[in-house]
């Protein structure tokens, strides 16, 4: 019965009905926010069993060690990425995007070596060139727009753990061939991680082309009000245990708190209306910024002239979001300027809520990267990033209008 139901389910049923917490013992219709630092045991033995995993009446001991509402918002993430595919899938929430990206990486990559994509959120990129390292992980940076030199240094390097990448990198909005990529690290023996953050499971679901692992930073769209710092990884249901990446998450200690967990279930109740207003709003913004003279680069998954247009048809659904890049005449000054007399637009470093926010990459999100490795990777100095969100797109087309002209 229970298996029945889970094949018929839309994201959109998911979503309605996350916060739905099942048998509770007072029949509340909304998960309960388990606000516990500890759960009792009835008894000494039943403590004992439990923590010798042996038969035990107890489900839960500690929240940094798993909590109901925690684990109520991780198989709703779980089973939104895992609608493509047939297995089941299981999820971890974290309690950042990072702490979640690092303790992922920590867990398959340790004393290993990693080929990650050059272009990455500016802290997962300098995670990987200082402190990966000091843990005996050695980064081997590679463009996987290019499957050539990506087939070339899985050879070259023939013990390469992990194959690390963004399903849209930010901010360059480049998109790469999950499913070859996928059989290609496969064949070498290696793990796919991939971030999803900025497609989302609405837009693109990694799983489904191959990847290993997928994680969020689900402070984003995920919750979508901007009222939480949180992450998540999910996988085909045994990956966690066959890579001990509990033991990990409890000794790093980054698990969610169960307050944050709920403000995730509340956002996820109304994603995929976010999700479809942010798309309809990305695409007329992104014809505005076309259109406008002073505007002489635009990097926005939906555009016509996207480098990796053949690749986003093939992986992408349901448009192309809300997420645009671009660069004006002027460069930095000019970027900068821009941001300064936006109105209606917040300045903020975050991305996917549901009003619109505009930073700048070089000197804000990406600041910590060396600049030659920025420069290389696209992010120059003059490039803006804007998270369209949800408001009416005339006011924020009106916004940038005003600014720019
Ligand atoms: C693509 C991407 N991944 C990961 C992160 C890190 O997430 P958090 O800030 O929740 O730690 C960010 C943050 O902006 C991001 O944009």
């Amino acid at each position: 019965m229970e298996t029945e139901l889970k094949q018929k389910r839309t994201l959109e049923s998911i979503c309605a009905r996350a916060d739905h917490p099942g048998n509770d013992p007072y029949g509340s219709h909304v998960m309960p926010i388990y606000q516990t630092s500890a759960f009792t045991f009835k008894n000494a033995e039943e403590g004992r069993r439990f923590f010798a995993h042996e038969e035990s009446s107890a489900t839960h001991s500690y929240s940094r060690l798993g909590n109901p509402t925690v684990e109520k918002a991780e198989q709703i993430i779980a089973d939104m990425e895992g609608l493509d595919i047939e297995e089941k899938t299981e999820g971890m929430l974290f309690g950042s995007g990072m702490a979640a990206i690092t303790t992922g990486i920590m867990a398959i990559a340790s004393g290993k070596k990693i080929l990650a994509q050059e272009t990455l959120y500016g802290c997962t990129s300098q995670f990987l060139q200082e402190n990966a390292p000091q843990f005996n992980i050695e980064v081997i940076n590679i463009n996987p727009n290019d499957l050539n030199s990506l087939e070339v240094a899985l050879k070259q390097y023939d013990d390469i753990s992990l194959v690390y990448l963004e399903s849209i990198a930010n901010p360059t909005m480049r998109v790469c061939d999950l499913e070859r990529i996928t059989e290609l690290a496969h064949a070498a023996g290696a793990f796919v991680m991939v971030d999803n953050t900025f497609a989302t499971p609405y837009h693109m679901r990694p799983l489904k082309w191959g990847a290993d692992i997928v994680a969020h930073s689900t402070t984003k769209y995920i919750n979508g009000h901007g009222t939480i710092i949180g992450g998540a990884l999910v996988a085909r249901k045994g990956f966690f245990e066959h890579s001990n990446m509990k033991t990990y998450r409890k000794n790093f200690g980054g698990i969610a708190g169960p307050f944050d967990a709920w403000l995730t279930l509340m956002g996820l109740k109304t994603f995929p209306l976010r999700m479809k207003q942010h798309n309809i709003n990305g695409k007329k913004v992104a014809e505005f910024l076309f259109r406008h003279p002073k505007i002489h680069r635009i990097w926005y998954t939906g555009s016509a002239i996207h480098p990796d247009a053949e690749i986003i048809k093939k992986q992408m659904i349901n448009g192309c979001g809300g997420m645009i890049s671009f660069e004006l005449d002027g460069g930095l000054d000019a970027g900068i300027e821009l941001m300064n007399r936006l109105k209606f637009a917040s300045l903020a470093v975050s991305l996917g809520t549901v009003d619109t926010l505009i930073q700048h990459p070089a000197t804000m999100t990406h600041a910590v990267m060396k600049k030659e490795i920025r420069e290389s990777a696209g992010i120059t100095d003059g490039l803006v990033r804007m998270s369209v969100g949800i408001e009416s797109a005339e006011d924020i087309i009106a916004d940038l209008k005003q600014a720019l002209d």
